[in-house]
């Protein structure tokens, strides 16, 4: 089984934000990415809404046939409301704090196991599949079996930022958590900084990936290659 492309539309939020019209239509692009191949729709509400807003996120639900996924923090309640009412294939679970540039840790799900496990619980009674983000480290993967979510999402940065360098070594970390979640029967998920340059050793050493979410560099290829001939270049890295 490959591994599934989900494609972030943060980006076309923010430019359209950018100037305030609706220009380009977050909607289209959606339609048009699973038109064009990909497997899944990320988003990733913020309480300032400077990308997606929550009516996005709404108006989205109705025109997914594939995966949606919402990614977000749920101290925000606004955010546990949205998920609910929505009712996305996943959500996966960001600890990001109001105004972070981009996402940049995972969950401590130590300290965080009471919270976590409450939380996880809400979202898989509503039937929803549940995913948190968490860096690659075994304690934390342990901790993620113990709070009951259905998958791990891998934070990639410090893959990605190691990878030009040392390949074996920037996976290294990464290959090994996945053993263990693997071995703890979570689910396995990975984002952040996937690009056309690192995807295909990531995904070949670990196989077992069921989903990349990918956002910053396949808009920002689209400007060279298209949308259509983008989500292409990506699948091909998955296959
Ligand atoms: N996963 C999470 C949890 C994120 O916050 C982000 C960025 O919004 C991504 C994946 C995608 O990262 P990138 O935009 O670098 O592909």
């Amino acid at each position: 089984m490959s591994t599934k492309l989900s494609v972030n539309i943060n980006k076309i939020a923010t430019l359209r934000n950018s100037r305030g019209g609706n220009v380009p239509d977050l909607l289209k692009v959606a339609i048009d990415c699973e038109r064009f191949g990909t497997q899944g729709i990320t988003v990733h509400p913020r309480p300032d809404e400077r990308h997606i807003r929550y009516k996005d996120v709404i108006d989205l639900k109705p025109l997914i046939n594939t995966e949606f996924n919402i990614e977000g923090n749920p101290k925000d309640q606004k955010f546990v409301d949205l998920v609910l009412n929505v009712k996305p294939t996943q959500v996966t679970l960001v600890p990001d704090t109001t105004g972070q540039l981009t996402s940049d840790h995972g969950w401590d799900t130590i300290t965080h196991k009471e919270y976590l496990k409450d939380t996880i619980s809400i979202f898989n009674s509503a039937g929803i599949r549940t995913s948190i983000f968490v860096d690659p480290e075994l304690r934390m993967i342990e901790g993620a079996k113990e709070v009951g979510t259905n998958r791990i999402e891998l934070y990639t940065e410090a893959y990605a930022k190691q990878y030009p360098s040392d390949a074996e070594k920037a996976c290294a970390p990464y290959i090994l958590s996945a053993k263990l979640a693997n071995e703890l029967g979570l689910g396995i998920n990975a984002g952040h900084d996937l690009s056309l340059e690192n995807l295909r050793y990531f995904i070949q050493h670990i196989p077992e990936v069921l989903e990349v979410s990918i956002g910053h560099a396949l808009i920002s290829d689209t400007l060279y290659f298209g949308l259509e001939n983008t989500i292409q270049l990506y699948l091909r890295q998955l296959s």
